[in-house]
């Protein structure tokens, strides 16, 4: 099977790509949207078939480009997008999802996440969530930079349909593997690993450079290769470069032996004690 044809089972049993492309920064420039939207068509031509955005990204403007990228394939394409914790009130985040859907251009979306934990009670959150998948507007719910802690309080709130977990994962952040990935295992909650690549800040490591000469393979394909080694855990990296996008496809055939994870293991370990999780 191709690496991007690789799929993870959600919580109720649909299988849902592990690859996925992130759409942060994007929308937040005229000049840049037209290479932007050119970069989406060009990953779902290849056979990526997963976007993630979030209203936040552009204010907006990263939803509409989406929109434009997946309009006439939508079937093709699992959509991921995020509502503003300020929105995240019961009736606000019925009123947020209705504009995503319009700048989407699309009469769902198929996992919908509270982008980060804020003011409003989780409860009216998990019920304005539950309202709309009610209504066929979104398909799943799930949450994202959700720590151990936030993740009890969610299931204390009724949040056991929870269907993902977003959080910043890469090999120089590895704080989820001090207690969230045992947590989540236990419930069946897959992780999407974001800012995989660290945003672009590729690690000027000799270890990573020594793996990734000896697979013919560069550093930023051997940081998601070494992501996607989790069965369990999907990743978004963001790419407007074809040559990027067409290297990140690719990182999803790359396969580390055991011997590389253990370098990588000594280069970049993971912290000793329950260590909180970052976020960017
Ligand atoms: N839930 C959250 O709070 C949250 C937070 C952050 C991100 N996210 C999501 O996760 C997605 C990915 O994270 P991210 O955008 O923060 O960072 P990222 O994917 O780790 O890195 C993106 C940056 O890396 C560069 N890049 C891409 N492929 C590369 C390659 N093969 N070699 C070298 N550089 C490469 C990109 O430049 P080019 O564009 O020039 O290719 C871009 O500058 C986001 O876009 C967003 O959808 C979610």
């Amino acid at each position: 099977m191709r690496g991007l044809d690789r799929t993870l089972k959600l919580p109720g049993g649909e299988a849902v790509a592990q690859f996925g492309l992130g759409t942060w920064r994007m929308g937040e420039s005229k000049a840049r949207a037209a290479g932007e939207l050119a970069a989406l068509r060009a990953g779902l031509d290849a056979g990526v078939k997963l976007i993630d955005t979030a209203e936040m990204y552009g204010e907006g403007v990263a939803e509409e480009i989406v929109g434009h990228a997946i309009a006439g394939r939508r079937d093709e394409v699992f959509v991921v997008s995020k509502v503003y914790p300020h929105n995240a009130s019961r009736s606000g985040v019925a009123q947020a999802c209705a504009r995503s859907l319009k700048r989407l251009g699309t009469d769902r979306i198929d996992l919908y996440l509270l982008h980060w934990r804020g003011n409003h009670p989780l409860a009216e959150t998990v019920a304005g969530f539950q309202d709309l998948k009610k209504a066929g507007k979104i398909r799943h719910w799930g949450v994202s930079n959700f720590d151990v802690a936030d993740m009890e309080d969610l299931f204390e709130a009724g949040g056991d349909g929870c269907a993902a977990n977003q959080i910043l994962y890469n090999l120089g952040r590895r704080a989820a593997e001090t207690g969230l990935f045992a947590l989540c295992r236990e419930h069946r909650i897959p992780l999407m690993a974001y800012s995989p690549l660290e945003q672009g800040r590729i690690p000027k490591s000799p270890v990573l450079a020594k793996i990734a000469a000896a697979h013919k393979a560069t550093p930023a394909q051997v940081m998601l290769a070494w992501v996607a080694r989790h069965k369990d855990v999907m990743v978004i990296p963001k790419s407007t470069s074809t040559a990027h996008l067409t290297e990140n496809i690719a990182a999803m055939d790359l396969v580390l032996s055991v011997d590389d994870l253990a370098q990588i293991e000594t280069a970049f370990p993971a912290p000793k004690r329950e260590t909180p999780l970052d976020m960017l």
